[in-house]
């Protein structure tokens, strides 16, 4: 107790090539069996993910691990994916690790502390917000056309960078075409999972894949900027309820009205946000078409 966990030692010697000798270690999260690092070394920084081994589930957490590597060189492979992301990845005694490139930037609730209040309300913002949505649907444009979901699209999954560009990490759960044997996709977290989504998951046994699908992924950054600005949830629910009555009350498609919640009118952008928090996946835009909608 008390002690921060270390990362792989086989991994930070191997990382040496890549950042030099590390100057610095720090734990960044510790959260259902994996772990992030960040080492900052005099050649650059890296983030060092692996599995916890002493956790409950620790062989599922290695597996993923190593799928979220797999994803990560196939989303390079189709160009979804920017080359300089994956630095490595290999095996620890513990299990498995994955290092990516460090991105310096703010979580999306953070980053969106300014704009959730009533002094948000003036004109440098707007184009600042719009930016970021913008960016973050390019991304997810590249990954959508070539036939993936992220499947994870969340407020902490979204680094906020001094430009005000948004970056997308975390690949591990990604569905993709040909996923071969793979840890089951079961959903990600509740409060941003797309109502279609919510009902296969209500329908599905825990260990059987549901393959996540691009407009579901749409009605997850919906519901992530719904979120983040707003500072409520889209759909309302007492925070004491079980993840399937959660889930269920997802399930039945409505969702709080944006202009019911919002802090200060932005037409634009509410127009498209409730665009991607229509219940029919069929009636959302596509990350394409959002690309031009902030
Ligand atoms: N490339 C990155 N750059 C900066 N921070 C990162 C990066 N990857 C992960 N992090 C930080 O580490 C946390 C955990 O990493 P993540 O890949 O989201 O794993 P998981 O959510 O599965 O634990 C993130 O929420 C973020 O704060
Ligand atoms: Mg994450």
């Amino acid at each position: 107790m008390g002690t921060t966990p270390a990362p792989p030692g086989e991994a930070v010697v191997l990382l040496g090539a890549h950042t030099g000798e590390p100057t610095a270690v720090q734990l960044l999260s510790d959260r259902r069996g994996s772990r992030a690092w960040k080492l900052q070394g005099p050649k650059r920084a890296v983030v060092l993910k692996a599995n916890n081994p002493d956790g409950d589930n620790a062989r599922d957490k290695a597996a993923e691990m190593a799928q979220e590597d797999d994803h990560l060189l196939r989303l390079t492979a189709a160009c979804a994916l920017s080359p300089d992301y994956r630095v490595s990845a290999g095996t620890w005694d513990g299990g498995r690790w994955l290092a990516v490139n460090w991105i310096d930037g703010t979580p999306l609730w953070r980053a969106l502390t300014l704009a959730r209040g009533p002094e948000g309300d003036r004109a440098s913002v707007r184009p600042w917000l719009a930016g970021i949505a913008r960016t973050w649907t390019e991304h997810l444009a590249l990954m959508h056309v070539a036939g993936w979901a992220h499947a994870d699209v969340q407020p902490t999954n979204t680094l906020v960078t001094q430009g005000g560009h948004a970056a997308v990490i975390d690949y591990a759960l990604a569905c993709g075409p040909g996923d071969g044997r793979r840890v089951p996709y079961q959903g990600a977290l509740t409060h941003t999972t797309a109502p279609e989504l919510a009902t296969q998951i209500l329908d599905t046994p825990a260990d059987t894949h549901i393959q996540a699908q691009p407009s579901g992924d749409i009605w997850s950054l919906g519901a992530s900027l719904f979120w983040c600005w707003t500072g409520r949830r889209p759909v309302a629910y007492d925070d004491d309820l079980d993840r399937p009555k959660k889930l269920a009350a997802i399930a039945r498609g409505t969702t709080t009205a944006l202009r019911d919640a919002r802090p200060w009118p932005f037409p634009e952008f509410e127009d498209a946000i409730t665009a991607c928090l229509a219940p029919d996946p069929a009636d959302r835009p596509t990350a394409k078409e959002l690309t031009t909608a902030w």
